[in-house]
């Protein structure tokens, strides 16, 4: 697959087939996340890597608190009609752990080290595009309390669960959402 086709057909997911993946895919999407870039090779990522459904439900009932909470504090009425099912059917829920003190220089900032967050972003896209690659879906997903997926996975106190992805085999094609034109993005400083 070309890697520019694969960037731009690559799409956010959210509806699932129950099809189970196998341990050895996972692994190798996985091991694509690992070749992100991090600072000084820090590699501040773990994942966990759910299948079960209770775990799967509990993640399913904290999303739905916080979608609430959401539509409470923003008042957003889209988040009325917006559903985590996805996080039921999934067959699988990566959760990706940072860690902060695996972060750069930026660690003796007065606001702290974010390098850690900036890797694993960049581990989180590797696993989009090389789960698209093998024809397998993915969402980016963060609308839950960090402090409750700490709970739920037994994450120790020290590590950030920064996002989880749904991934499985897609139920059906997602349409591209529009992007701006790069050149309104682009400012050359010649
Ligand atoms: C940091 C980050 C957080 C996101 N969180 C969510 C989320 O909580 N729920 C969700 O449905 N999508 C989430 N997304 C997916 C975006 O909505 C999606 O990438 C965007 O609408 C563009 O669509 P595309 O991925 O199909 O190109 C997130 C994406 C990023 C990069």
């Amino acid at each position: 697959m070309d890697l520019f086709e694969a960037m731009k057909e690559r799409r956010s997911c959210r509806a699932f087939l129950s099809d189970p993946v196998d341990e050895d895919t996972i692994l190798k999407i996985l091991e694509a996340g690992t070749w992100a870039p991090s600072p000084l090779n820090a590699q501040p990522w773990e994942f966990m890597v759910v299948t079960g459904g209770a775990v799967k439900k509990a993640i399913f009932n904290e999303a739905e608190e916080r979608r609430k909470w959401g539509q409470e504090v923003s008042g957003w009425k889209w988040l009325g009609g917006y559903r985590v099912d996805f996080l039921k059917s999934a067959p699988v829920i990566i959760a990706v752990i940072g860690d902060p003190k695996k972060t750069g220089l930026d660690s003796f900032l007065e606001e702290g080290g974010v390098g850690y967050q900036h890797a694993c972003a960049a581990a989180i896209q590797n696993i989009h595009l090389a789960a698209h690659a093998l024809g397998l879906g993915t969402l980016w997903f963060t609308l839950f309390d960090r402090q409750v997926i700490r709970e739920i996975l037994e994450i120790p106190g020290e590590k950030t669960p920064l996002a989880l992805i749904c991934l499985g085999k897609p139920a059906k094609p997602s349409p591209a959402p529009p992007r701006k034109k790069v050149k309104d993005k682009v400012r050359f400083i010649r």
